[in-house]
C-alpha cells in the first residue's frame, strides 16, 4: 500500500486511529482536513504556496495574533449572530445586544464600588464620564453587578499588549450600588488599527483589506443569577463606524454624546469643568444555569467547559 491516491489518501488521515480518541475533535478534523484538501486541489495551491501559509501560521501563533485574525475574518461576529439566532429560536432574545469581547481583554482589573476613573491622573482627550444602570429585562435594578470596562488609550493601543502603559491602564471593574449604578470617568477613546508590520497586516494587505475599528469601549457585565453579557458601545461620528474591519458594529450599541455636560455633582471623579456625558443601561438577563452567569471570559469560559 505505499502507492496512494488523493482519496485514498484522504481516507487514510480521515479513519487512521489506534484509539477511540475525542468523537467530536475527530468529525471536525475530518471535514476540515477534507475541505482543504479539496480546496488545494480545486484552486491548485503550490508547494510554494502552501509552505509560506504554514510559516505565516507559525508566525501568527507566536505573536499571539490568533484572535486579531478571527475577529477580521468574520468569526467572532459569526459566532455573535449564531448565538442570537439561538437565542431567537429560544424567545430570549431581550435586552442590550451581544458584541463581540475581541483579542484584547484582561481579567482581574482592579474593582472600585460605584465609580472609578479609568484615566490615570493626566487626561488624554475630551472628558468623558459615561454612566447609568444594570437593570434587568423586568426593569429591576441589579445591584453588586460587576462592570468590566476597557478601552484603547490615545493611540489607540490596549494596555498589556503595549508595553508602554501601566498594567491594567484604561481597564477597570465598577461595582453596581444598590440601585443598581455605575459610573465611570475617562476619555473618549480613538479608533483602533491591527499592529502595522504583523502577520495579521501581512494578512490584510494581502486581502486589500484595512483593520480599522471605529472607537469603542469594551464591557463584561456579571452578576449572580444573571446571564453574562459581553458588549461594546460605539461613539459615533467615527468615520470607520460602518466598516469596522472586526463587522461588530451594532443598532443600539451606538451611544448619543451630551457634550458640555455641567461638572455639578461629579467632583468625587475630579470633574471641573464642562465634559461629555454618555448615559447608558445595561439591559440583562436572568440566567437559565450557573454556567451563563460565570462572568468569565471567552478564552477562560472554554478553557472551563473543553479544557
Ligand atoms: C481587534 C481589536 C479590538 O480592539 C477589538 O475590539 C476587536 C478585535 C483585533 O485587532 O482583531
Ligand atoms: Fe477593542
Amino acid at each position: 500500500m505505499a502507492e496512494l491516491s488523493k482519496a485514498q489518501l484522504l481516507d487514510l488521515v480521515n479513519t487512521t486511529h489506534v484509539a477511540e480518541g475525542n468523537p467530536r475533535v475527530k468529525a471536525l478534523t475530518q471535514r476540515i482536513v477534507t475541505d482543504l484538501f479539496k480546496t488545494i486541489d480545486e484552486l491548485d495551491v503550490s508547494p510554494d504556496e502552501f509552505w509560506a501559509a504554514a510559516d505565516w501560521l507559525t508566525r501568527l501563533g507566536a505573536s499571539g495574533q490568533t484572535g486579531l485574525i478571527t475577529a477580521g475574518l468574520g468569526f467572532d461576529r459569526l459566532l455573535d449572530i449564531r448565538m442570537d439566532e439561538a437565542d431567537e429560536r429560544a424567545a430570549r432574545a431581550a435586552g442590550t445586544p451581544r458584541a463581540i469581547e475581541g483579542p484584547l481583554y484582561i481579567p482581574g482589573a482592579p474593582v472600585g464600588k460605584g465609580e472609578v476613573r479609568l484615566d490615570e491622573g493626566e487626561p488624554k482627550g475630551e472628558v468623558l464620564v459615561m454612566e447609568g444602570r444594570v437593570i434587568d429585562t423586568d426593569g429591576q435594578p441589579v445591584a453588586g453587578a460587576k462592570v468590566d470596562v476597557w478601552h484603547c488609550n490615545e493611540k489607540g493601543r490596549y494596555s498589556h499588549f503595549d508595553p508602554d502603559q501601566a498594567p491594567y491602564s484604561l481597564r477597570r471593574a465598577i461595582e453596581t450600588d444598590a440601585q443598581g449604578r455605575y459610573r465611570f470617568r475617562s476619555f473618549l477613546p480613538p479608533g483602533y488599527a491591527i499592529p502595522p508590520g504583523s502577520p495579521t497586516s501581512e494578512l490584510f494587505q494581502a486581502l486589500g483589506r484595512h483593520g480599522n475599528r471605529p472607537a469603542h469601549i469594551h464591557f463584561l457585565v456579571a452578576a449572580p443569577g444573571i446571564r453574562t453579557l459581553t458588549t461594546q458601545v460605539n461613539i459615533p461620528g467615527d468615520s470607520f463606524i460602518d466598516d469596522d474591519f472586526a463587522f461588530a458594529t451594532r443598532d443600539g450599541l451606538i451611544v448619543k454624546l451630551e457634550p458640555q455636560t455641567p461638572p455639578a455633582g461629579y467632583a468625587s471623579l475630579g470633574v471641573t469643568a464642562p465634559f461629555t456625558r454618555v448615559r447608558f443601561d445595561f439591559v440583562v438577563q436572568k440566567a437559565q444555569d450557573d454556567a451563563e452567569a460565570t462572568g468569565l471570559s471567552r478564552a477562560a469560559k472554554a478553557k472551563a467547559s473543553i479544557g
